[in-house]
């Protein structure tokens, strides 16, 4: 897969892009991620990219030019089918977008700063407004590397193992389910008994269950378009809930 992320702040992603997953990803070729700086797109001696906002207000607007010319130079190397704008009025980001953007060959990501982008580009350049959640942040750029780390996640290869992307919360739909390691106790905590023995069944069922649990107490909004196997698992915890002597603490 390819991403095209057009910033006039290249040094902001240098590191992020470089490192750990991503990093590695791009190194074994699975992705292939190219900074564009739309000032290199900008004419007159100053390379001006904003501009004041016609009707007056604070802040700069950035404008139509550069930013059209820096997405028309990628024509040869990108499809352009979708050019995500990230913008705190864009749709929600979550897992089935991450999905959709996920199964593109090729995106292009444009990071905006000041005040926000000219509406022309929103209207006749962008295909996608994407925003990473209800607060402002002072540019694209950080919402840009969520955008490519989540993306490149689901990408075959990028994750070493499949299962841990299979066990991601979101991935199924429904909060992920708790996760421990050595040592068996500590401070007296002790690992639920079912994932020191090898039952793979049994374990499976049990991190659905709490994966059910932690929905339905953190995130009960998720809890639609459940299987039959998980209603009967939630008809279980519900049963629990009635019983005193929480059987939680059994159950692990
Ligand atoms: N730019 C500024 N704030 C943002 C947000 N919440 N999501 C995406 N892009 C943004």
């Amino acid at each position: 897969m390819r991403i095209d992320i057009l910033t006039l702040f290249p040094e902001l992603l240098e590191t992020p892009l470089r490192t750990s997953l991503l990093g590695r990803a791009v190194e074994d070729g699975l992705l292939t991620v190219a900074v564009t700086n739309p000032r290199d797109f900008a004419g007159g001696r100053h390379r001006t990219v904003d501009d004041e906002p016609y009707g007056g207000g604070a802040g700069m607007v950035m404008q139509c030019g550069p930013l059209f010319a820096a997405v028309e130079s990628l024509r040869d190397r990108n499809s352009l089918r979708r050019i995500v704008l990230m913008s705190p009025r864009g749709r929600r980001l979550d897992q089935n977008l991450v999905r959709e953007l996920a199964a593109e060959p090729d995106l292009v990501i444009l990071c905006a700063r000041y005040e926000g982008v000219d509406e022309r580009v929103s209207r006749a350049l962008v295909t996608d407004e994407v925003s990473i959640g209800d607060y402002v942040l002072s540019g694209g750029e950080l919402p840009a590397l969520v955008l490519v780390e989540a993306v490149s996640r689901m990408i075959p290869g990028v994750v070493g193992k499949w299962e841990s992307v299979d066990t991601d919360s979101f991935y199924h739909g429904v909060l992920g389910p708790p996760q421990y390691t050595r040592p068996p106790e500590f401070r007296g905590m002790r690992v639920p008994e079912v994932l020191l023995g090898g039952n793979h069944a049994a374990i499976g069922r049990w991190r659905r269950m709490e994966a059910l649990r932690a929905t339905r107490e953190r995130r009960p909004d998720l809890l639609e378009n459940l299987t039959s196997e998980d209603m009967d698992l939630l008809a279980e915890l519900e049963a629990e809930r009635g019983r005193p002597n929480t059987d939680k603490e059994k159950s692990q």
